[in-house]
């Protein structure tokens, strides 16, 4: 599991559960901050991090205006009636603590979660370039993988900069991304990927059906990608590989 910089759980919490992580930094203005990460990250035994390199800016979001979504601490009436109708949630909110965004806190002296992500966000360094690349590797002993990928030229750059892979994404799906079925990840496996990530369908899941929604929709992509490769005749991932992009068309 990639742990979000933005995760309302600090990376030592979640690591405290002995799961397998991977910390997604960004390099920030204040590098003091980024260093800080990548030490809190070696001190809790995470042995790669994934380096997000295409969200120079934030843009315009519609849909996070049009749903009130940066004014969560004024909540509209529309927001009042929904809250309304989701009495238990509310009261699980009300025994716990205010949420904060725990693995960043302490980096801002902010209160209220969009407060706090809007502080650190702004530290994003819009100017990050090869040579902050190769800063972070000789900053970092782990793995480091480049994420927000989309161009062969780039990929060539970050490994030459020192990366040890690439994720060929373009953050938030404006344009691709988007892996939801089964058979798209075999597709990504015969092109060439060595792992296939997930950003939205396990958040979809938990907000429909907690956690036992996320663990269901990893079911089904397990089940899809089965299915897939036994209608393929593919036995192993080992095969997919093998029969590389020549296999596609059978799709
Ligand atoms: C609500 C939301 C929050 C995200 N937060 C982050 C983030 O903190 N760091 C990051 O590198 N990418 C972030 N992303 C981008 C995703 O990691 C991913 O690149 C993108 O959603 C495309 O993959 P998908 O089609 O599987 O969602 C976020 C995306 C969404 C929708």
């Amino acid at each position: 599991m990639g742990v979000s910089t933005f995760s309302i759980a600090p990376m030592e919490k979640i690591a405290s559960t002995g799961a397998g992580l991977l910390a997604q930094i960004y390099v920030l203005r204040d590098r003091a901050i980024t260093r800080d990460m990548l030490a809190r990250a070696a001190g809790c035994g995470i042995k790669s991090i994934i380096v997000t390199v295409d969200t120079a800016i934030t843009p315009i979001r519609e849909r996070d205006i049009r749903n009130g979504f940066r004014h969560l601490s004024r909540p509209t009436l529309s927001q009042m009636l929904g809250l309304a109708g989701r009495p238990a949630w509310l009261a699980g909110l009300a025994g716990g603590s205010i949420p904060t965004v725990g693995n960043i806190d302490r980096y801002t002296t902010s209160r209220g979660v969009m407060a706090q992500a809007r502080d650190v966000a702004a530290q994003i360094d819009p100017t990050l370039n090869r040579d902050d690349l190769a800063w972070l590797r000789e900053n970092w002993t782990g793995q480091l993988i480049v994420k927000g990928i989309m161009h062969p030229d780039d990929a060539v750059q970050a490994v030459d900069a020192g990366a040890d892979g690439i994720i060929v994404s373009n953050h938030g799906g404006r344009l691709d991304s988007g892996i939801r079925r089964g058979g798209e990840v075999v597709t990504a496996l015969a092109l060439g990927a060595t792992a296939v990530a997930i950003g939205r369908p396990w958040a979809w899941a938990l907000a429909a059906g907690g956690a036992p929604g996320v663990g269901a929709a990893l079911d089904t992509l397990a089940q899809e990608i089965r299915d897939v490769m036994a209608l393929a005749g593919l036995c192993d991932i080992e095969a997919i590989r093998t029969a590389g992009r020549d296999m596609l068309w059978k799709f």
